[in-house]
């Protein structure tokens, strides 16, 4: 039997995508059984769709963190679901919903954690004049991007980079790093 994932997304959902792909493999320790998204008209939804994948939409304005939170708590206990995969989720989760489920909440960070935590990470990176950077894979806690590291992937920054190119290369080492990371956490457990 697979080990049941939910993924919350916001967005473009690509790291979902990367873990729906790797999870048709007859060999992936899991499948993706629900696709949450905090952002009704999230273009990630539609992949999800189009893969059979069940989703909940529902938009978080105008609610309190903790009664959301509650209601995405509910719709993923009755999906059975045994994971939950943060992948562009851009919301922080209360530790009413932390708590519930932990040890079992993974997230992906485009940063090599602990530098780096929050938004805008490739921006500053370049700024800052780095020569690395990258993504981490790691346990939820209820401090933002915090939690013990299950996995990174570096990448070289060049001089010539600007966001966008840096934000592509750091992308194409979050859709291998995090499937290959869920599978891990999964097989351990
Ligand atoms: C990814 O780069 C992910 O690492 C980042 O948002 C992007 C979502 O892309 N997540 C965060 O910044 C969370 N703090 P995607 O929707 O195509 O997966």
């Amino acid at each position: 039997m697979k080990a049941r994932v939910g993924v919350l997304i916001s967005g473009r959902g690509s790291n979902m995508a990367s873990l729906v792909e790797a999870s048709h493999a007859s060999d992936c320790p899991y499948e993706i059984v629900l696709v949450i998204s905090n952002v009704p008209d999230a273009p990630g939804l539609a992949f999800a769709a189009a893969n059979g994948i069940p989703q909940f939409a529902l938009s978080h304005k105008g609610m309190k963190r903790v009664e959301y939170d509650s209601i995405i708590d509910g719709v993923l206990r009755d999906a059975n679901v045994e994971y939950v995969a943060l992948a562009g989720y851009m919301r922080l989760l209360s530790p009413e919903f932390v708590a519930k489920w932990a040890g079992r909440i993974v997230n992906i960070h485009p940063a090599l954690l602990p530098a780096y935590k929050g938004v805008d990470t490739h921006q500053r990176v370049l700024d800052a004049g780095e020569t690395k950077h990258g993504a981490t894979v790691h346990i939820v806690t209820a401090e933002l991007d915090d939690g013990p590291i299950l996995a990174q992937a570096e990448v070289p920054v060049f001089p010539s980079d600007d966001v966008d190119a840096l934000a592509a290369r750091v992308l194409i080492e979050e859709h291998k790093l995090y499937p290959k990371a869920m599978a891990d956490l999964v097989r351990r457990r």
